[in-house]
């Protein structure tokens, strides 16, 4: 199994290209579902998850053609990828691949629409979270489906006639239910809307992508959207949007490590909270033709409190990577996590190179400390692992993070990316 080796201390200077957001490029690769046309996504990361996903969607008869042209000449990896459906194999996603990626069970929007009938594996408890899928059954059930649980799996099945239009009021904001419902509502009978919707930058993605398939959408991005189904999607070409957590995840590591760097094809927009948030630690950050520059110089760290939210406010998938900046703050920081309720597996692990943290319940008192010192790390989650990269960078002598394959999930060759701008990081394969 691989494992990253980090020497630390080192600033980090020059610059690092954004990928295309895992989070929207799963989505957008599920909605190719809907057709039976060509949907070509450009700008699609090259990430184990989307790797995983590719499978997924082939064992629903999903034909996969890569373009593998690099698409930026010298600092770019993602590609673009074309997906067609012409008719759906199988609508039954198996256990054995839904309870690798939780994203899978999102089949079941659009397998719904399209066919009148879904089986779809219950995806199981992860490492961060109990994640129930009430609110999707629940969403679906608002637009005419019949949903039985049988066996571990939901068997979902649309009225004769095909789904129909409802409304239906999120209880709790959930980013892929609203995805789902999104999928699912583009090809029912008349009008759906959907209160208290995700707001995230990767649900306007979608939107935008199911807009450009014929689908009739108006409000992402607001709490409530409203879709008018149609009777049939067409294919597109749309290109997936900058990963803001990737962007956010290097942001903090130069706040962290000081230095100055400008991260490429990104847009500050998609993640102005936790932009201000890092100001507020003593880095400057401004919006550059090319990206955004990150630069920390002299400064210390000063200690900030965040508490995660849904978007526009500060996300639970940058808590863990701010956490290990605070652990270098000048102060005490308090760190408060909302969304997910075992999001603090990482504090044990920073505890291992000198952090000092104290938990109670959903919230993380942090002590900044004067140094790092590097140890083995180990994490169970994709941010988590992240989050110890970033605090080797910063410790003295040497940090080995294990279970890389975290890594790989979500950061698009980490390694190289960071190697390139002065930090000694090396993949150790064994
Ligand atoms: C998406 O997960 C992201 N994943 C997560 O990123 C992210 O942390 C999360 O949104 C929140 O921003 C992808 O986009 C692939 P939710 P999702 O439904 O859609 C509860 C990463 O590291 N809930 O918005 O699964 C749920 O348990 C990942 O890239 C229910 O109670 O998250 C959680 O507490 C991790 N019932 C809250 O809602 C439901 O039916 C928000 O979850 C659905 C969700």
């Amino acid at each position: 199994m691989d494992r990253i080796r980090i020497s630390g201390g080192n600033q980090l200077r020059g610059i690092i290209p954004i990928s295309g957001a895992k989070n929207a490029a799963l989505p957008l690769m599920i909605a190719s579902l809907l057709t039976s046309d060509t949907l070509t996504l450009e700008n699609v990361p090259h990430l184990a998850d989307v790797e995983g996903l590719v499978r997924i969607l082939g064992n629903h008869g999903v034909d996969i053609a890569v373009n593998g042209r690099r698409e930026r000449q010298e600092d770019g990896y993602s590609r673009t990828i074309h997906f067609t459906c012409r008719t759906i194999a199988d609508t039954t996603a198996p256990y054995e691949l839904v309870s690798k990626m939780r994203a899978s069970f999102w089949v079941i929007g659009p397998l719904l629409a399209r066919e009148g009938r879904a089986r779809v594996s219950l995806p199981g408890g992860c490492a961060i979270g109990t994640r129930p899928v009430d609110l999707f059954l629940e969403g679906l059930a608002a637009l005419g489906a019949i949903i039985e649980i049988d066996g571990g799996y939901v068997n979902a099945t649309a009225p004769k006639g095909g789904l129909v239009g409802g409304r239906y009021t999120f209880p709790k904001v959930s980013v892929g239910a609203t995805h789902v419902l999104m999928m699912a509502a583009s090809l029912a009978n008349g009008t759906t809307v959907i209160e208290n919707a995700a707001r995230e930058p990767e649900v306007v993605d979608l939107a935008n992508c199911l807009i450009a398939m014929g689908a009739k959408i108006s409000g992402a991005g607001s709490k409530t959207i409203t879709i008018e189904g149609v009777t049939s999607l067409s294919g597109a070409r749309h290109r997936v949007l900058p990963d803001r957590i990737e962007t956010g995840t290097y942001a903090i590591a130069v706040a962290m490590t000081g230095g100055d760097v400008t991260l490429e094809g990104t847009d500050g927009s998609l993640l102005e909270t936790a932009l201000d948030t890092l100001r507020r630690t003593g880095a400057e950050i401004t919006q550059t033709e090319t990206g955004l520059r990150v630069v920390r110089n002299g400064n210390g760290i000063q200690p900030v409190d965040v508490v995660t939210e849904p978007f526009p406010g500060f996300p639970t998938d940058l808590q863990a990577q701010f956490m290990a900046l605070m652990t270098r703050s000048s102060g005490v920081s308090h760190i408060t996590e909302t969304i997910f309720e075992n999001r603090f597996m990482h504090v044990q692990e920073l505890a291992r190179l000198g952090a000092r943290i104290s938990l109670s319940g959903q919230m993380a008192r942090v002590e900044g400390v004067p140094r790092l010192k590097g140890a083995p790390v180990m994490a169970t989650d994709l941010r988590a692992s992240v989050s110890l990269v970033i605090a080797g960078l910063a410790a003295e002598g040497e940090t080995v993070v294990n279970r890389v394959y975290h890594l790989d999930r979500g950061f698009e060759r980490l390694e190289e990316k960071l190697t390139r701008c002065g930090a000694i990081v090396e993949r150790v394969s064994e």
